[in-house]
């Protein structure tokens, strides 16, 4: 190998400096319109041999792993195909000319191929040879190449000239690949979002399913409870009238009858339940006292309410607009659950206030009304509480920890569906061993 500076004879580059760098220039903005590798490497091969006046081009792209160099693009004399590779030459990494060049990262100019040991002679063999690698962040990802028939046919400024092709080249081949990763980028971007969607989706129809399957359980267990409970009301009625015909005497059949009538009473209650949970109940809402109402009810149901009852009743108390029937099956279900809450005695607690509930006031409450000012409704008893735990299932129809036929548990139910229907509130406190406390708010008309 030769120093390129000692070579002797002319170069076979004849552009002369100012054709050259017009040359180089208009290669530079082709370059950047070029859509791909392909394009790229034959558009070099074609401009060297073309305009650069190379009597031959050959270029080879080196594989990922960097091991071995493989032809992309040939041009010249002894490359007749045109925009074709019939049969790719792969030449390893350190082998022959070009192979050197590739792991030695240096451009070579050979003034005699016949003394040059590295040379590998083909059909017709050349004199002289020109090589430049391809050099992309430090690592070698191909070369450029020319041969000449001549001895000393490549000197310094042929050098310069392809040494300049090539860094132009390696540059477009950084952007290529810079595109090619934003690409792949932008897809996988893509396919994530796919799956995400996907996800979502999916997601969102789980939620529907498990929402329905929910529904249809508690539509069961509204239905079976529901039947169940009027199945045994309607066996009383009708056993207790077919013993009327048979009684004995009078006060046997006024007894028949009385417990007929209960177990009658005790159906409409469960149909209004029912119907206040289901929010079906057609209620007539109309200016009310609350104070005035609680007071009545104690009146009117001294024994079926506890004895000991303390009242705290706000004097100037804001008028609520509720339906007045309804707001009664509500309280008496609450103070008839403290009275069964304290078998063996103790006092029920019931107070009234005017409140303003602001947005920040209380988060739990917030949840269920919005700021405004209302009537709150405390009632609370000495009884066992609710144990935590079952706090998020006492308003769920037909749960109930009394004995059976002792309650049929929509009581609650019917408490938090009229209030809701109300505009308003209920709120149950676990105070457990102090007693439970149930909060009421009637939005004020
Ligand atoms: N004041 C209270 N203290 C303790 N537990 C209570 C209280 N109020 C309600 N509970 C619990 O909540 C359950 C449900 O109450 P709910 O009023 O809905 O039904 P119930 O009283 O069992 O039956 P009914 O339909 O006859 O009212 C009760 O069985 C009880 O376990
Ligand atoms: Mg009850």
């Amino acid at each position: 190998m030769n120093n390129f500076e000692s070579a002797q004879n002319p170069p076979a580059h004849k552009g002369g400096d100012v054709l050259t760098l017009k040359t180089l220039n208009t290669f530079a903005v082709d370059v950047i319109t070029l859509p791909d590798e392909d394009e790229l490497f034959w558009y070099v091969a074609q401009n060297v041999v073309g305009r650069l006046q190379f009597l031959d081009c050959v270029i080879y792209k080196a594989d990922e792993a960097g091991t071995e160099l493989i032809q992309v693009a040939a041009l010249g004399a002894k490359n007749p195909h045109d925009r074709e590779i019939l049969n790719p030459l792969k030449i390893p990494f350190g082998q022959g000319i070009t192979g050197g060049v590739a792991q030695s990262k240096t451009a070579v100019i050979i003034d005699d191929l016949l003394k040059d040991q590295t040379y590998i002679a083909d059909s017709e063999p050349a004199r002289s040879e020109i090589c430049v690698p391809l050099v992309s962040h430090g690592r070698v990802v191909g070369v450029i190449d020319s041969e000449h028939p001549e001895i000393g046919a490549f000197d310094a400024a042929d050098l310069e000239v392809l040494t300049t092709v090539a860094a132009m080249t390696s540059a477009k081949l950084e952007l290529l690949a810079e595109v090619d990763r934003s690409h792949s980028q932008y897809l996988a971007l893509k396919e994530s979002h796919r799956q995400l969607s996907e996800e979502i989706q999916n997601r969102t129809a789980l939620e529907a399913e498990f929402f329905n399957v929910r529904k249809m359980e508690a539509v069961g267990q509204l239905t079976g409870g529901f039947a169940h409970d009027f199945n045994n009301l309607l066996t009383v009625i009708s056993g207790n009238l077919e013993f009327v015909g048979l009684a004995e005497n009078e006060a046997q059949r006024q007894e028949y009858l009385d417990e007929a009538r209960t177990a009658a009473g005790r159906a409409a209650k469960l149909i209004q339940d029912l119907l206040a949970f289901s929010q079906r109940m057609h209620l007539r809402p109309v200016r009310t006292n609350l104070n005035t109402m609680i007071t009545t009810i104690c009146a009117q149901n001294r024994q079926r309410l506890p004895g000991d009852i303390q009242m705290d009743l706000v004097e100037d108390i804001l008028p609520v607009q509720v339906d007045p029937t309804a707001a009664e099956i509500a309280l008496v279900n609450l103070m008839i659950n403290a009275r069964d809450a304290m078998p063996h005695g103790g006092t029920l607690y019931i107070k009234t206030e005017n409140i303003q509930h602001g947005v920040a006031d209380n988060e739990s409450l917030s949840k269920n009304i919005v700021p405004g000012s209302y009537v709150k409704l405390t009632v609370s008893d000495e009884g066992e509480g609710i144990p935590p735990e079952a706090l998020d299932q006492i308003f769920d129809p037909f749960f109930t920890t009394k004995p059976v036929g002792a309650g049929t548990g929509l009581g609650l139910s019917m408490v938090l569906g009229f209030m809701q229907q109300s505009g308003g509130a209920v709120i149950a406190k676990p105070e457990v061993s102090q007693g439970a406390t149930f909060e009421l708010y009637f939005p004020t008309s």
